[in-house]
């Protein structure tokens, strides 16, 4: 398999789109969670070139800052200004070692749904046929705009119009040029020196050297693909989430035959890195993005988005936002949950209904079920946090961090204001403001004691509804019991000074 190795793929990202009316570059806009040219790439690396080299001009450093990110080791290759696709493969040569060798495979920048399988089969039907040029074809119903493919009497290819240059005959042919092929490197080379820019569109064009090989004698052959999707390019909006949708229908049934249990595919967003382990489930109007690793057993969603989120085997996450997260082993997540970057909850840990988290540690077991705002916290393992606790982290200028020990609780409505440490083993009254550390074994309490006003409905509510209900209750109580009414230990004070309030 190794001398099927092209010696270079060459990725031409040159072009400026002007159809996509966009101030982000063509080949940056993203379907599936990558940018067109990084789906390019990833082709192309997967047929393991000696050499890849990706061509630029419009926006030419975000262009190719973005390539250095997705694939170090490609060279950026600048095209001058002489136009054309021809120029493009030229420039590219010029980048690479002279004298190549072997074989050169052409792609496009902005056709994102092509295969490493389908590059690695142009290149062994090319090697196979003994091919100095093989280009990939496909037959449309509507072939307006593309270049037509003219074939000779024993069917080689004699050359390539472009739509611009076609007479009426030939734009009735339906047989189109994909822009992708494999080409002998010395043959590319010295045909394209011959190229001019002679045509409607004053370019350089490189279909030309089909016809050039041709007249030389050279075998040119076509190599049909007949999943049309592979060779279709972006060339505006509508396409873009076209091909979008294809690419995730295509994602979203590998997940199924890896296992994965999606009721419902069409409303399923899945990007092209995740991975989603066997028999976890899927249920509609969920997105998973980025680089998420979801295990096995799971349950996700409905309407659920996760953004670089690892989830551990048997974790249940239900209607849940969450970004740069992970998710331990059986744990629960939602409904109504935000886990903001850096939150990491423990096996079997909780995060409940109405709960956003940010950089907080949460310990396995340990429990944040309802209405909390938990932001930069360590909480230790089988803590509970009451509902409504807030980690006041913020003081206006500096954030701080709280951490919560072990099997410790904290009552409900609470406000934690940081920096602040609670012991492991210790509690939190409810409705407690905590303004000072709170040791291992102790209690923190920071409210008032209740005062309860005898009287006071009779006195200020006189005939309202509430009035008549306590009269009943009241009667009640003294007809049913006749013991003494004395105060047991842990009961609220009575008062009856203040009646007037
Ligand atoms: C090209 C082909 C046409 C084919 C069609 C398939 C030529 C002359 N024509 O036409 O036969 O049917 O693709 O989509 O090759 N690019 C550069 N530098 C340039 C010009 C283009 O890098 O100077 C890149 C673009 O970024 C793009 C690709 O080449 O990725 C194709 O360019 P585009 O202008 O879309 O070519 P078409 O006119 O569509
Ligand atoms: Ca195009």
């Amino acid at each position: 398999m190794s001398d099927l190795r092209p010696t270079a793929v060459i990725v031409l990202a040159a072009g400026e789109g002007t159809r996509m009316k966009s101030t982000t570059p063509k080949v940056l806009h993203t379907i599936g969670g990558r940018s067109l040219v990084a789906h390019a790439i990833r082709a192309a690396r997967g047929t393991s070139p000696q050499h890849l080299a990706v061509v630029v001009r419009h926006e030419r450093d975000r262009v190719a800052e973005h390539v250095r990110q997705v694939d170090p080791e490609a060279v950026v290759a600048d095209q001058d200004d002489v136009k054309g696709t021809g120029r493009a493969v030229e420039c590219a040569l010029e980048a690479l070692p002279a004298g190549l060798d072997g074989t050169v495979v052409v792609t496009y920048g902005d056709v994102p749904l092509l295969t490493s399988e389908t590059l690695e089969g142009l290149v062994a039907a090319h090697h196979a046929a003994g091919n100095a040029v093989t280009v990939i074809t496909a037959t449309l119903e509507d072939p307006t705009g593309y270049g037509r493919v003219i074939r000779d009497a024993e069917g080689s290819v004699a050359g390539i119009v472009e739509q611009k240059d076609a007479d009426e005959q030939q734009r009735a042919i339906r047989e189109v040029n994909s822009g992708l092929y494999a080409f002998d490197a010395a043959v590319l080379r010295e045909a394209l020196s011959e190229v001019g820019t002679d045509n409607a569109q004053g370019e350089k064009y490189l279909t030309d050297v089909v016809a050039i090989a041709r007249g030389r004698g050279l075998a040119v052959r076509a190599h049909l693909v007949a999943d049309l999707w592979q060779t279709e390019g972006v060339n505006d909006k509508v396409q873009l989430a076209r091909l979008g949708a294809e690419l995730n229908r295509r994602t979203v049934e590998q997940a199924m035959r890896d296992g994965a249990i999606v009721i419902d595919p069409a409303t399923t967003w899945l990007d092209a890195d995740v991975t989603i382990g066997p028999d976890t489930v899927v249920r509609p109007g969920t997105q998973i993005l980025g680089a998420s690793t979801i295990g096995r057993d799971c349950v996700i969603g409905p309407d659920t988005t996760l953004t670089d989120v690892e989830v551990g085997d048997g974790a249940s996450v239900v209607r849940t936002q969450a970004e740069l997260a992970e998710i331990g082993p059986g744990a629960s997540v939602g409904p109504f949950s935000y886990l903001r970057p850096g939150t990491r909850l423990g096996a079997q840990g909780k995060i409940g209904g109405f709960v956003e988290t940010k950089n907080a540690d949460i310990g396995a077991g340990a429990k944040v079920p309802h209405l909390t705002y938990c932001g930069d916290a360590t909480i230790g393992e089988g803590a509970n946090i009451g509902a409504g606790t807030i980690f006041a982290n913020y003081d206006g200028v500096t954030k701080g961090h709280t951490n919560v020990g072990a099997h410790s609780f904290v009552g409900s409505n609470s406000v934690i204001v940081a920096p602040r440490t609670i012991a492991d083993g210790a509690y939190v009254a409810a409705g407690s403001a905590v303004v000072s550390d709170v040791g291992p074994g102790q209690l923190a309490v920071t409210r008032a004691q209740q005062r309860n006003v005898d009287g006071w409905v009779a006195r200020r509510r006189a005939g309202t509804k509430t009035d008549d209900a306590a009269r009943t209750a009241q009667a009640a109580q003294a007809a049913t019991s006749s013991e003494s009414t004395e105060t047991t230990q842990g009961q609220p004070t009575t008062e009856t000074k203040d009646a007037r309030r």
